[in-house]
């Protein structure tokens, strides 16, 4: 695949009327980090802090705005992290507070902002809160900082509900005097009661002891999860089946459900906790941004993102939808209104550490939804359904140059600037994810997708690390897409990524977009200083359009062509 060169000389106005300090976000590209898995530099097979600053000089050539780092705070692991013990610490598997200090000055130096992942909803059952309420029994002013519940019958040896938590299983669990505490994720992440002030106080001490460390904003994990009324509903008793809350559920994501008629998710009081973090976050220069992780209708999602609350919400639809073009249009005018309800800006993103790398999931064919069949390929080992890798690449890049040139921020993954494949096999007891474990044969679960980085084809550890192997070994096949070895392929993914990170950031302009075209089989579009999109997904081939000239392409055009599966970065010629 050939990319054409970057343009040097060009004719139009890149300026961009809402670039201030203060907006920085509205159009970043964020770089998602999984710190376990980026880079090992003590050689104990775990990424760690140290690891990540090294490799800042490779993040800044590859051209992005901001990293955003999945949490690494101590943890027993259980949900790779998201298990939190202590919120105002490193884990000593990764590092040091002191490491924190000299990775934020190195991004800082490196013109890099760093944002951390806020885990709000639920803690590790080893944070010292929850080891205190175990202690302290029923009724303490200890256990009203998560959400016990008496059990029901004469012995109290039933689940006060018998709702199921997000990994499978159930969501109430037994401590053995009487009382359950819910839990929606892992048994080991008991849910905090949001209603009660100490717990408020202690998530703003936590804001202000990164923000004063010098990071610059906040991914909150289950956004929509935090604020809870169990009670009407336990002593209702009219609601207590798991049947009508994944019924309620399925409402609230459809956005036909009333306003608080879910008793844990979407619920109003949640905004009164993101008004407060708002007035903290403004009391720094520039503002703490946020962004929520929100599964929830798109009616609600303005509410999440508003100026008053955490400012920016995530748009998932991207990630599941299939590689087509009514499918990605629909998405893209949506996810503009929803963010210009709010005056908000959108986040785009195609990969994380909780789905399928999209380089797979575009290499499997759509059958039952793009979920269901990836679903099946990681149960099947990769077996069945069969995907086609080359293809998933192809349209994996295309899609990507599309969603770069869109308005609004990108989020992008550790490892998809190489192209890297969702690694569907390995052996059961390298699993560590805990829908492996909590829904076996339904479920294997994400560690396919936070394997470590292959920065060498050649090196030990594929050059993740010095010493023992990667806690998440890598494939074989990893080996050709390592960064060394893309780096000299002018036509790599890793090229790719940074011409177009590169390009995007001359080319930034105004959020408005002005589609071109109402051809069922492109996606084209144009920003406002000209800077023009084609997409290409029906089977002809079609021409680059007059006094135009290529910017960027994903593949080798045909004959001057955009072929099938391809998207080119078009400039007034
Ligand atoms: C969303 C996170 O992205 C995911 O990895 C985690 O398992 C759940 N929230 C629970 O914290
Ligand atoms: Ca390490």
């Amino acid at each position: 695949m050939s990319l054409q060169p970057t343009q040097t000389n060009m004719t139009i106005s890149n300026a961009n009327p809402q670039t201030s300090s203060a907006d920085w976000w509205r159009q970043a590209l964020v770089y998602q980090i999984y710190p376990r898995s980026f880079m090992d530099a003590n050689g104990d097979g775990i990424g760690d802090l140290v690891g990540i600053t090294s490799k800042i000089p490779y993040l800044k050539d590859l051209g992005v705005d901001a990293i955003w780092l999945s949490p690494f705070y101590p943890s027993a692991l259980k949900d790779g992290g998201y298990d939190v013990a202590d919120y105002r610490n490193v884990d000593p598997k990764i590092g040091t507070l002191a490491d924190f200090d000299d990775m934020t000055s190195a991004c800082k130096a490196a013109g890099i902002k760093v944002i951390v992942d806020i885990v709000p909803n639920h803690s590790s059952d080893d944070h010292e809160w929850f080891q205190a309420a175990l202690k302290a029994g029923p009724g303490s002013p200890e256990r009203n900082r998560y959400i016990f519940r008496d059990g029901l019958g004469p012995n109290k040896d039933q689940a006060p509900a018998d709702w199921e938590c997000m990994f499978g299983g159930p969501a109430w669990e037994p401590v053995g005097d009487g009382q359950y505490y819910l839990h929606l994720f892992d048994a080991s992440q008991p849910d905090f009661n949001w209603e009660n002030p100490e717990v408020r106080a202690d998530f703003i001490k936590t804001l202000r002891f990164w923000a004063d460390r010098g990071v610059s904003g906040f991914r909150i994990d289950v956004a929509h999860g935090c604020s809870k009324k169990v009670d009407e509903i336990l002593n209702s008793n009219k609601l207590h089946s798991q049947e009508e809350i994944a019924s309620l559920s399925l409402k609230m994501l459809e956005g036909t459900l009333d306003d608080d008629a879910h008793p844990y998710l979407d619920r109003n009081e949640v905004f009164d906790i993101y008004r407060e973090w708002r007035k903290v976050f403004n009391e720094y220069s520039p503002p703490l941004t946020a962004v929520a992780e929100a599964w929830v209708s798109s009616k609600r999602k303005p509410l999440y993102a508003s100026a008053d609350g955490l400012g920016q919400a995530f748009s998932f639809d991207m990630l599941m939808a299939p590689f087509d073009p009514s499918a990605f249009k629909k998405i893209i005018v949506d996810s503009l209104d929803d963010a210009a309800q709010s005056g908000s800006s959108t986040t785009w993103v195609f990969s994380n550490h909780d789905v399928i790398r999209h380089a797979t999931r575009h290499a499997l064919p759509d059958d039952g939804g793009y979920h269901e069949t990836a679903r099946k390929y990681l149960l099947n080992k990769g077996k069945a359904p069969v995907a086609d890798l080359e293809l998933g690449l192809r349209r994996a890049r295309a899609a990507t140059m599309m969603i770069l040139a869109l308005p609004g921020s990108a989020y992008i993954y550790q490892g998809e600037e190489l192209g890297l494949f969702e690694v569907a096999e390995m052996p059961d007891e390298e699993r560590q994810d805990p829908t492996f474990f909590r829904k076996p044969g339904v479920d294997v679960g994400r560690d396919g997708c936070r394997i470590a980085m292959p920065w060498s084809g050649e090196g030990k550890n594929m050059g993740f690390g010095p010493g023992k192997r990667p806690h998440l070994v890598q494939p074989e096949g990893y080996r050709k897409l390592a960064v060394d070895v893309e780096d000299k392929d002018p036509n790599s993914t890793l090229n790719l990524y940074r011409k177009a990170l590169g390009l995007r950031h001359e080319l930034q302009c105004a959020e408005d977009l002005e589609w071109l075209s109402d051809d069922a089989e492109t996606v084209h579009f144009k920003r406002p200083n000209g800077w023009e999109v084609l997409v290409n997904f029906g089977k002809e081939a079609r021409s680059i359009p007059s006094n135009r000239k290529v910017a960027l392409s994903s593949g080798d055009l045909v004959d001057g062509a955009v072929p099938t599966d391809t998207a080119v970065w078009l400039l007034p010629a």
